[in-house]
């Protein structure tokens, strides 16, 4: 038991809701505990997601570079070869270095760090199985969940994840071998990045996508297309409109049923390793939620309010495990407003203003509205464009592929959404969501000085071209 009072914030998962929650409370002087039954802190993000698939698209990007785009550039290498093992290393490398960081600023800002799985007892004590044996109890005044997401597994017959042969990203982000041919059920973020990650060190790639686009949740469409083209180009194979049935082993092989969606067309595809990666859904086992009364919706999504409250009183819940896009950055933002709705009794989160990256290359981002959504409200807007293959600074990285496209409104000019695949997209478009934060215009963009040569005279461009007209296209 807690031998010093209750905690006024008890911080159920260390993930990037969790642990950045921990930390704004103890800076707010909040007396503040964070629970985390992982063993090492950062939730999936740091130690399974976001962190260690950049690190792997990082590095395999760099392979596929020096094997195909080098000697254009009047470099000449010689024996270029894989060293799987020591990408993975460094890939843990990474992990270990950020996971250790945060401990080091939990000491720093004094939050508790309690190594455990935790549950409730009641909805203002908490008892925690020890990872290194045995109970304890907290008092809270206030609980936050942040206890994150897990793999939605595969429906159908044979796809039990055994993270070696059917794999979800976990698996797939360390695999011993590059498989000859991997199998993707799922066009959308991890898809695509995995998928581009094992197709640059040398897989066949196919991805068997239930839609019609790739990309996933909130992707413009045009753009959507333009991505598909590119991947194409690269070497990855797509079959879209097509479901997944189910799968047997033979011989050590994979043998995928498939169906067409629309004509249902059977199809068997072959595969040394098979990555399920068709969503993610709430993770809250063992929280003992029924016994306090936490609502939970019928997709397992914690129900909160516009202030993070749950169906009880003082306890909040945030990230992947309620409502919303399952993103480190969304889980972070709501880490921060929810302490400080406890501390002060309100706080912010603009969900019209939540970038989303897709880490492939070229890179994929956006903010705000697609064209679709916007058609489909029967909003007035203009579209302007920006080509890379225009701008100064792409073309002398002869890093062309892809465009700058500005959604406004048409009466106003206000920027209602940017959609960006090319070079560097996902730090161009930290400058849309500013835009998009302060209510910004296009030719408020247009007539802000960007320097030269960098990409982000494309951005610029696209906004002129939005409102009036480009000058370099
Ligand atoms: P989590 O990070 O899932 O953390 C929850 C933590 O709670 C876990 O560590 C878990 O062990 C712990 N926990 C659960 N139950 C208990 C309990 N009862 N007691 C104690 N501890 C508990 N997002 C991005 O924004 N950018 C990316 O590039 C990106 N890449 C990704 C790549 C992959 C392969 C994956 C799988 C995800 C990626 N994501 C990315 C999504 C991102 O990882 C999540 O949105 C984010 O981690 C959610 O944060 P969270 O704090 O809500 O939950
Ligand atoms: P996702 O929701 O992005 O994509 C899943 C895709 O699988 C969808 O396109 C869906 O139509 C398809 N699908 C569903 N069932 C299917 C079936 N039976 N057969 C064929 N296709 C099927 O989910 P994903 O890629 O698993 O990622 C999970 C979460 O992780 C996402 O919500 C994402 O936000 C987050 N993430 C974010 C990243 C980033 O920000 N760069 C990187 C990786 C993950």
């Amino acid at each position: 038991a807690s031998e010093s009072g209750p905690y006024d914030a008890v911080i159920i998962g260390g993930g990037p809701g969790g642990y950045v929650a921990a930390i704004k409370a103890a800076q707010q002087g909040l007396k503040t505990v964070c629970i985390e039954k992982r063993g090492s802190l950062g939730g999936t993000c740091l130690n399974v997601g976001c962190i260690p698939s950049k690190a792997m698209l990082n590095n395999s990007h760099i392979y596929h570079q020096t094997q195909h785009d080098l000697k254009k550039r009047g470099i000449d290498v010689k024996d270029v070869s894989l060293n799987l093992p020591q990408m993975l290393k460094a890939k843990e490398d990474s992990v270990t270095g950020l996971t250790k960081g945060i401990e080091v600023l939990f000491k720093q800002n004094k939050v508790d760090y309690i190594k455990g799985a935790a549950s409730f007892v009641s909805p203002t004590r908490i008892a925690v199985q020890l990872n290194d044996g045995g109970e304890t109890e907290v008092e809270a005044k206030n609980v936050i969940i942040a206890t994150g997401s897990e793999v939605t597994p595969f429906p159908g017959e044979g796809l039990d994840i055994d993270e070696e042969q059917i794999v979800s990203s976990t698996g797939a982000l360390a695999l011993k071998q590059v498989p000859e041919k991997l199998v993707v059920i799922g066009g959308g973020v991890i898809g695509l990045e995995m998928g581009s990650v094992w197709s640059r060190l040398g897989a066949e790639v196919t991805v068997v996508e239930f839609l019609g686009g790739i990309g996933g949740v909130g992707i413009d469409e045009e753009i959507a297309k333009q991505f598909q083209r590119s991947l194409t180009k690269q070497g990855l194979k797509f079959m879209l409109n097509t479901k997944v049935l189910g799968a047997e082993k033979k011989d050590g092989k994979v043998l995928l049923k498939t169906e067409g969606a629309k004509d249902g067309k059977e199809q068997t595809l072959e595969a040394d390793v098979v990555l399920v990666a068709i969503g993610r859904r709430p993770y809250t086992k063992g929280l003992n939620l029924e016994a306090v009364g936490v609502e939970v919706d019928p997709r397992g999504r914690i129900v909160i309010d516009d202030q993070f409250n749950t169906s009880v009183q003082n306890v909040k819940c945030i990230g992947d495990a309620t409502f919303g896009p399952m993103l480190a950055h969304k889980a972070e933002e709501e880490g921060i407003a929810a302490v400080e709705y406890i501390k002060r009794g309100h706080g912010h989160v603009n969900y019209h203003a939540i970038p989303s990256v897709v880490y492939t290359h070229p890179e994929v981002a956006w903010v705000g509205k697609t064209e679709q959504e916007l058609k489909a409200a029967g909003v007035q807007y203009k579209v302007g464009k920006f080509p890379f293959v225009a701008n100064s600074r792409a073309k002398t990285n002869v890093d062309m592929e892809g465009q700058v496209k500005f959604l406004t409104e048409k009466e106003t000019d206000r920027v209602l959404g940017v959609h960006i695949m090319g070079p560097n997209a996902g730090e161009m478009i930290g400058e849309a969501v500013l835009a998009i934060e302060y209510g910004a215009s296009a030719e408020d963009i247009a007539r802000t000085c960007h320097a030269h040569p960098t990409l982000s005279e494309a951005f610029k461009e696209a906004a002129m071209a939005a409102y009036d007209k480009p000058i370099h296209f």
